[in-house]
């Protein structure tokens, strides 16, 4: 408990030295799909900037692998929580779960997510239902859930990973595409609706990154990955990082990839629909 005095010396301190020693305390994120590819790179940057770590994903192994890699290298500590964020009712668990144990969360990253490549007519409905429920639903859940004691603070970051994906439609990829356009928009009018509250929301808008999404959506032989530049995670990560702490509202890493959506945005609807799935046909 933090006494009376100490509350009202801290509250005597002009705001700039507030902030700067809000920013710099010990803080803890929760990262869904940390365990490998942006999510585990994302981690890294939140541990070597002091910060402990929730964990999320299915597959423990590799979870308590990163998460023993990270505490031995940054000092932090990870707790990790094995849990299928394609269950409608996982938010609630792994919010309740947390409250339980008294751990504040300071940073939501909505990163887990997947995709599957293919013509909408051939693909399995059951895994883009399980995607709608991963990459959309379960980030608006633990939007809502996490949001409302961040307000309470006034203090608090949402970083939600969208895509370069998000500006056009995927042919090919269709979905997916229509899942980030999805965390774009929610991630857009949720910033707004937050302005002034000390709370922001960031949209990370990567184009093909190194990690193990393209071989999970079958499209690691398509022209977006073999032909188009392919970023590091951890480059997108380190980005990533910094404009969520900037509060930043759509984050997109690498010049070219901000000029190919101000590109999109003057040339027809109909030629950026066929480029795009041209860029899923495989090379
Ligand atoms: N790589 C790219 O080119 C690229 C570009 C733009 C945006 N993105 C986005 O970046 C985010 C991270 O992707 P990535 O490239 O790092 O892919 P990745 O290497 O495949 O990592 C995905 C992470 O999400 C977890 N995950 C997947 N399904 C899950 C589920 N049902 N429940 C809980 N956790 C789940 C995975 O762990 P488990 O499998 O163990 O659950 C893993 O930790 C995704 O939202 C993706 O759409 C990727």
């Amino acid at each position: 408990m933090v006494s009376k005095a100490i509350r009202a010396e801290w509250s005597n301190q002009p705001l700039q030295t507030r902030v700067i020693f809000s920013l710099m305390a010990k803080k803890t994120a929760l990262i869904t799909g940390g365990s490998m590819g942006i999510g585990l790179e994302l981690a890294k940057q939140f541990a070597a900037h002091g910060h402990d770590l929730v964990l999320v994903a299915r597959n423990i192994d590799q979870l308590e692998a990163a998460a023993g890699k990270i505490e031995g290298k940054y000092g932090v500590s990870v707790r990790t929580i094995s849990m299928d964020l394609a269950d409608a009712d996982a938010p609630p668990r792994l919010f309740d779960s947390l409250t339980a144990d008294g751990v504040q969360i300071d940073f939501l990253v909505n990163n887990a997510g997947f995709g599957l490549g293919g013509e909408f007519v051939d693909t399995d409905i059951d895994r883009e239902l399980d995607m709608i429920q991963v990459n959309c639903s379960a980030l608006i859940h633990l939007t809502k859930l996490f949001l409302p004691a961040m307000l309470k603070r006034k203090e608090g970051r949402i970083l939600n990973l969208a895509s370069l994906a998000a500006f056009q439609a995927g042919p090919g990829h269709s979905i997916y595409y229509a899942s980030k356009a999805f965390v774009l928009s929610f991630s857009e009018a949720i910033a707004e609706e937050l302005r002034r509250t000390g709370v922001t929301v960031t949209a990370l808008c990567p184009g093909p990154t190194e990690s193990n999404f393209a071989e999970r959506a079958g499209t690691s032989r398509s022209r977006l990955f073999t032909q188009a530049k392919v970023a590091s995670a951890e480059d997108v990560a380190r980005f990533g990082y910094a404009e969520m702490m900037k509060g930043t509202r759509v984050a997109i890493p690498g010049m070219q990839n901000k000029l190919m959506v101000q590109a999109q945005r003057i040339a027809p609807r109909i030629l950026v629909n066929r480029i795009a799935g041209r860029m899923q046909d495989k090379s």
